[in-house]
Order: C-alpha cells, then sequence, then structure tokens
C-alpha cells in the first residue's frame, strides 16, 4: 500500500481549522494523479472526502489510458472510511459516478447510518466492532474487487491506522515551502500514534527529488521493520 500526502514545512496537511485543504502545486497534483493511474484503488478518510470537492478518479484522459496501459481498469475503484457512519451524504465524491464507491465502516454505525451509505455507495462493508480491522478489509478487498495496489490519500487519522497496523509500503511526500503551525492542524499520522521508538514504524529514503518550489520524497518501509 501507497500513502501520497503533501505537507507544509512544519509537518502539517492542513490549517487548524481545516479551511486550507489544498495548497501543492500543479506538478505536486499530476504527481497525485499519476500514482492513481498505478493503483487499483484509492482510499480516504471520511473527513477528507467531507471536507473538499474531490472525487478521488483519474482524471485526464492520459491518466485513464496509462491504466490500459498497465493492464489496470480504466477508472480506479474508490473507498471511503467511515468508523461511526458519519461521512456526509452530500460529499462531491458520490455525485460522480464513474467507477464503484466502497464504503468500509465498522458496527458502530446505526441502521440508519447504513441505510443512508448503502443507497449511496456500491458496497457498504463492515470491517470491524469499533475501529476499521484493515488487515481484514484489505483481504476482502483483494478478494471481491481485485485491488492489489491501494493507495490512500490520507487524511492523518486513517494513515495512523495504517501505519499502526504495518500494512503501508511506501510513503510519498510533497514538502510544500510554508508552514502553518497550529497544535490542531493535522499531520501525515494523528490517531493514536507509537508509544515508544521501538514501535515506530521505519522507513528508509527511496528518492528525493527538488522541482521548482518543492521536495517530492519517496520513503519504503524497512524490511525488517515489524
Ligand atoms: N495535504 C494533504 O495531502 C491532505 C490529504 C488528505 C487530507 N488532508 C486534510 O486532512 C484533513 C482530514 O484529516 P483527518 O485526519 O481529520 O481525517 P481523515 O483521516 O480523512 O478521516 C477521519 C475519519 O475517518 C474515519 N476513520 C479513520 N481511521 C479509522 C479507523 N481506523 N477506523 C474507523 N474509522 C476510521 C473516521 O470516520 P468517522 O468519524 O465516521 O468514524 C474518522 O473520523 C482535512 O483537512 C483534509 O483536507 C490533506
Amino acid at each position: 500500500m501507497l500513502v501520497n500526502m503533501a505537507m507544509t514545512a512544519d509537518g502539517k496537511i492542513a490549517t487548524a481549522n481545516r479551511a486550507v485543504a489544498s495548497f501543492g502545486s500543479k506538478r505536486d497534483h499530476d504527481h497525485l494523479l499519476e500514482l492513481r493511474a498505478t493503483a487499483d484503488a484509492v482510499m480516504a478518510g471520511a473527513r477528507t472526502v467531507d471536507s473538499a470537492p474531490i472525487n478521488l478518479g483519474p482524471g485526464a484522459i492520459k491518466f485513464r489510458r496509462a491504466r490500459l496501459n498497465r493492464g489496470l481498469k480504466k477508472f480506479n475503484l474508490r473507498i471511503i472510511v467511515t468508523g461511526s457512519g458519519s461521512l456526509n451524504p452530500d460529499a462531491q465524491v458520490f455525485k460522480h459516478r464513474f467507477s464503484p464507491i466502497v464504503v468500509l465502516t465498522t458496527e458502530r454505525a446505526s441502521a440508519t447510518s447504513r441505510r443512508r451509505l448503502r443507497a449511496l455507495a456500491d458496497e457498504l462493508r463492515i470491517c470491524g466492532r469499533r475501529v476499521i480491522n484493515f488487515g481484514s478489509a484489505l483481504r476482502w478487498l483483494k478478494q471481491k474487487w481485485g485491488v492489489k495496489r491501494l493507495l490512500c490519500e490520507g487524511g492523518g487519522e486513517l494513515n495512523d491506522a495504517l501505519f499502526q497496523a504495518n500494512l503501508v509500503d511506501e510513503i510519498h511526500l510533497t514538502i510544500c515551502p510554508k508552514v502553518f503551525g497550529g497544535h490542531a492542524a493535522p499531520s501525515i499520522a494523528d490517531g493514536q500514534g507509537a508509544p515508544s521508538l521501538a514501535n515506530a514504524q521505519q522507513f528508509e529514503f527511496k528518492s528525493a527529488r527538488r522541482i521548482g518550489d518543492e521536495m517530492f520524497l519517496v520513503l519504503r518501509r524497512r524490511l525488517n521493520s515489524k
């Protein structure tokens, strides 16, 4: 699994008030679409999908062609994670019906939320009691939807759950030369976090490229990490 994020020089992925959700360059946006064009599915958390007019799709025709050339489906599967079922039914993603949308939730979602999400999504899957069990969710996504390569696009809470479950193989990080500051501003990985250095996820740098005013970093999980 890959995680792709843009962050400021102080490690934030949005302003503390969440008003700013997008601050990378056009090059960064193209990088996001290039990565989507390598993945069977793109996944995001409920607050990321709620808070911006994103559709999680492949973008322009050249990216769809690249997908077909790689033997992938023309349009990637889209996956949204909402443990409590709080996902906003008016989110833009539901207004674009070019590829299936799978919603992963837990037993915490009420009957009403489940009904609402079933009506919006192509499939609603209960994957745990209180939090998503991503190990079994990924096994199901592979078996049912043929997802072998999955790109996660945040936010910080979802990413953290994936890091803690030891499921992230590669991180694509764009560092933008801005500082947002703020205790409440989200970062690449929020949630519970690691309790000690020994529990930290271990990565190594694979590449670093400066393009224009941004740094494009790729980190891969150390093979001997947990
Ligand atoms: N700069 C970037 O590259 C970038 C990328 C993406 C997002 N963002 C920004 O990041 C912010 C959103 O990040 P965020 O951390 O607040 O939210 P998020 O990770 O997008 O979504 C959090 C929600 O996802 C569900 N969720 C996440 N992990 C779960 C788990 N293990 N089990 C069950 N449910 C889980 C929960 O939904 P329920 O509440 O329904 O339980 C949770 O409230 C936005 O401001 C967005 O614009 C920036």
